[in-house]
């Protein structure tokens, strides 16, 4: 007759500390939002609402989407992104701010700023119109005062502390702008380009640091010489991945990492983390079998050599059946299980200490 007794001497104490726990853990969640910052890799539909052709709010994009629905995200699902955020315990997906769709009240946990087409540099951002990062760092702001105008200042603030400020862009810079037109390209050398835009990558962290974020994610880039429209027109390597521009990622994606590390040391309370997505990209590239995946060369849009945008929509009739067995959706982008995979992939690897 001892042990019954005790079982139920026990049982509500264990009660009450299983409900104290979910109480906490719903409550005090460690990251309440996650803010994103640049191009089309982190687009949510930000590009709708501006007079750009850097668009995919059409078919084939998002047929994979919740809903079937083309957003704006350059995928045939979701964006890496989104998946982060659900696998913090936030929303599934991550809205644009300037879709009138949506209010500081969804805001609140989680927005994207970001615009395809976009680069560090200015010069970047007017090739195509869309938004420069300084205007995405605007916006920002004005997200700012809009949360404390619906939460109240301490409390927007304790959020702004605690959100996950990411940003991903960088790859434009080269194939958009240095290496498509003369005019960088005559000023700066490969090295020196990249010494450019990571000074402006260092203000950038260092203005959103100002304005009070500290949990922040600084995204590499890929080995865009992987990207199948790279592929395509590399006619002396038998369409094999562009090695140059691998090269030219991995020295970026260093100069970054190590950019990371000095911020770390001079900013005080900062928690900066380099998410790079290359390696896991270029494995999945050069080993598809492995993730379950039939083809990594060409995309699966269109005719999956050249196409994106309103291109890959006019031939959408050519696309594939089944977007899961691609590493590519269109010839520039990812598809929403490869997104999936580098998502979780950047999750245990450089955002798990956000977690917890
Ligand atoms: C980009 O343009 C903005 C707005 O004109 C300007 O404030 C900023 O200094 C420019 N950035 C660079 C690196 O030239």
């Amino acid at each position: 007759m001892e042990v019954p007794r005790k079982k139920l001497q026990r049982t509500p104490i264990l009660c009450i500390f299983l409900l104290l726990s979910f109480i906490t853990r719903a409550t005090a969640k460690k990251v309440p939002a996650i803010i994103v910052f640049g191009d089309s890799s982190v687009d949510a539909g930000n590009n709708n609402f501006i007079p750009t052709v850097a668009r995919s709010n059409f078919q084939p994009y998002g047929r994979d989407f919740l809903g079937g629905k083309p957003t704006g995200r350059f995928s045939n699902g979701r964006i890496a992104t989104d998946f982060i955020s659900e696998a913090f315990g936030i929303k599934p997906y991550i809205p644009a701010y300037l879709d009138p769709k949506y209010k500081i009240s969804d805001f609140a946990s989680g927005v994207s700023f970001a615009s395809a087409a976009t680069g560090y540099d200015n010069a970047t951002s007017n090739v195509l119109s869309v938004i420069p990062l300084w205007r995405q760092l605007e916006y920002y702001e004005e997200y700012q005062k809009k949360l404390k105008a619906y939460v109240g200042e301490s409390k927007a603030k304790e959020s702004i502390g605690k959100s996950l400020h990411m940003t991903s862009l960088g790859t434009n810079d080269f194939l958009e702008n240095y290496y498509a037109f003369s005019g960088r390209a005559s000023e700066y050398t490969p090295s020196e380009y990249q010494n450019f835009l990571a000074g402006i990558a260092e203000n950038f962290i260092k203005k959103l640091y100002s304005l009070g974020a500290r949990k922040i994610s600084l995204g590499g880039i890929p080995p865009m010489g992987c990207l199948p429209l790279e592929r395509t027109t590399n006619f002396v390597d038998g369409n094999d991945c562009v090695s140059n521009y691998n090269n030219i990622a991995l020295e970026f994606n260093n100069k970054l990492s190590m950019l990371t590390n000095k911020l770390n040391k001079d900013l005080p309370g900062i928690r900066l983390v380099f998410s790079n997505p290359y390696d896991i990209l270029l494995h999945i590239v050069q080993k598809p079998a492995q993730y379950g995946f039939q083809v990594a060369s060409m995309a699966c849009c269109a005719t999956g050599m050249f196409e994106m945008g309103y291109a890959c929509s006019r031939a959408s009739s050519f696309s594939c059946m089944d977007a899961s067995k691609f590493v590519f959706w269109d010839s520039f982008h990812p598809t929403e299980r490869t997104n999936s995979i580098i998502a979780n992939y950047v999750v245990k690897n450089a955002l798990a200490q956000f977690l917890h």
